[in-house]
């Protein structure tokens, strides 16, 4: 597997890793650490505030987030492994997703939530978060297990996107057709790959 020289893409619902449970991380190497600091281009062209690695057909558990979604504002972060807990609170507030293009719903989710998490330093962060940063946070992990923010809506609310997520499908459905992405056994054999060589 040649994946340094891949070009990352943000990959599109259904493709099957955004619904593939993340593995965590055993091992890094200067390739990974290279790849996660590229998300952060990607996450910022495409205008987005978080990007988990399944989002980039990654299926281990990591995630890069910066709240402000401009570069050389706010914080970034590279979070690897992380968990959360102690949820408080609970607040509806509005979401989109870049593997979602077109979709933006209001989700209700925790208000405070406690991270933990290792840094590209390998260093351990333990923090509680508030705000939209616990948001951000929230709906990237809920990425690394395979939840999108669809799954978290009221089904009345998650009814009026039937038709834009039947055309997101048929969409994945002819690229697959027409050979621009791979059959799904295919993805799920490249999905293997990342998984033995890091999880
Ligand atoms: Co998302």
């Amino acid at each position: 597997m040649t994946e340094e020289s891949t070009t990352l893409q943000i990959i599109p619902y259904p493709h099957p890793t955004l619904r593939r449970p993340s593995k965590p991380v055993r091992k890094i190497d200067e390739s990974l650490k290279q790849i996660m600091l590229q998300m952060f281009d990607l996450m910022y062209e495409a205008k987005g505030v978080g990007l988990a690695a399944n989002q980039i057909d990654i299926p281990l558990r990591f995630c890069v987030v910066n709240a402000t979604g401009r570069r050389g504002e706010g914080e970034e972060l590279v979070l690897i492994n992380p968990v959360l807990d102690r949820p408080k609170g609970s607040v509806a507030h509005e979401e989109g997703c870049l593997s979602l293009p077109g979709l933006y719903g209001t989700v209700v989710r925790p208000k405070q939530v406690r991270l933990s998490a290792y840094d590209l330093q390998g260093n351990l962060i333990d923090r509680v978060l508030d705000g939209f940063l616990a948001r951000v946070v929230q709906h990237e992990v809920d990425h690394l297990d395979g939840v999108l923010f669809i799954d978290r809506m009221t089904p009345e609310a998650r009814k009026e996107f039937d038709p834009r997520i039947e055309e997101l499908t048929v969409d994945f459905e002819s690229r697959q057709r027409t050979g621009s992405v791979p059959p799904t056994t295919s993805l799920q054999n490249k999905m293997l790959e990342w998984e033995q060589r890091y999880g």
